[in-house]
């Protein structure tokens, strides 16, 4: 595929569309979105490391007053802040009886066993163990080694991200019924935007596609615009690279808020009652912006985050749908290809 040129549409940060092209006008892109380019994208994703990494949580919704509970890959977890502000993370039954962590209150720091106070201050007490936990500002991470069955890293491999003192984010979270690879692999097929989610995306076109058989990661190039209301639309581009096998990040590389970075996450919970794979969507947004505007959107970001997550809610809803609809097909061996 060519290697992309200057975003055609300069550095106009907001764009007003002259000749709105109608939805079934607009130029096919399933000859270019080839099945074999983007299972070749998910293979190479699945195969980097991820050190037994798993995406939890917001980091803002690990709160000092009440646990987390969460489930990876049939690992129940139970998620806290101590008293000095750091998040403990570990297993979700209490050792004595199996009462349910996550509905145990945390006194100062400490969560207190409900059933019969067994109390857990975050270190190793009474067969009860914590797992690493790594906090990255924006998310939770936890490493399980029994589940990711990979060589361990000390530390999870967080795609790079706007500096945080200039940043504001937002995180989403879904769930559906398919497997991580099956949200890698819509996050992998650029090529659906504007055509599954018009009323978010137009005018898109992919620049540049990996090789079937690249070895580094330069990932996918594409020029879209983002739809605010009416004909007004935010044109940029935007690159979308899979830095471990439960990510992709799409980087804003130009336009309206360069070097802001979408990252979805994807984490196996387990099998539901019918014995189907579950997984949860966590997806992150973390503008950046040079605009003057942004600093009071930052100041406002308690009242912008429900915006952004909902944003990001429309099309998750679609984009499971898709997840879910990719799994159906491989469970039952009809997907093409
Ligand atoms: S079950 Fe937790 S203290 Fe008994
Ligand atoms: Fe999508």
């Amino acid at each position: 595929m060519s290697v992309p040129g200057p975003a055609p549409r300069g550095r106009l940060p907001l764009g007003l569309r002259r000749d709105p092209v109608a939805w079934e006008r607009q130029k096919p892109t399933w000859r270019q979105a080839k099945p074999s380019t983007i299972e070749a994208a998910l293979k190479r994703a699945l195969t980097r490391p991820s050190g037994n990494w798993f995406v939890v949580a917001a980091s803002r919704d690990i709160t000092a007053d009440r646990p987390l509970g969460r489930t990876v890959s049939g690992t129940e977890l139970v998620l806290w802040r101590t008293a000095d502000g750091r998040i403990v993370a570990g297993p979700g039954a209490c050792p004595h009886l199996g009462a349910p962590l996550k509905d145990s209150p945390v006194r100062c720091g400490t969560l207190i066993c409900h059933w019969h106070g067994l109390a857990l201050d975050g270190g190793a007490h009474a067969g009860w163990e914590p797992v690493p936990v790594h906090d990255d500002g924006v998310l939770v991470w936890v490493r399980l080694d029994t589940v990711g069955g990979e060589e361990s890293l000390d530390a999870p491999v967080v795609p790079t991200r706007p500096d945080p003192a200039a940043a504001l984010d937002a995180v989403y979270t879904g769930f559906g019924t398919c497997e991580p690879q099956d949200v890698i692999a819509n996050r992998l097929d650029p090529w659906h935007g504007a055509w599954f989610h018009p009323y978010s995306f137009v005018d898109l076109t992919v620049n540049r596609a990996p090789e079937e058989d690249e070895e580094d990661e330069e990932g996918f190039v594409v020029d879209v615009s983002f739809k605010l209301a009416g004909r007004v639309v935010v044109p940029v581009r935007a690159v979308f690279t899979a830095p471990e096998p439960r990510t992709v990040a799409m980087h804003i590389t130009e336009g309206e808020g360069e070097g802001s970075v979408v990252e979805t996450h994807a984490t196996p919970v387990g099998l539901d009652p019918r014995g189907r794979p579950r997984t949860a969507v966590v997806e992150a947004v973390v503008c950046a912006s040079e605009r003057p505007g942004f600093a009071a959107a930052r100041a406002a970001a308690p009242l912008m985050r429900p915006l952004v997550r909902a944003a990001a809610g429309r099309l998750w809803r679609d984009d499971l749908a898709y997840a879910e609809r990719r799994w159906a097909l491989r469970a039952s061996g009809r997907f093409p290809g």
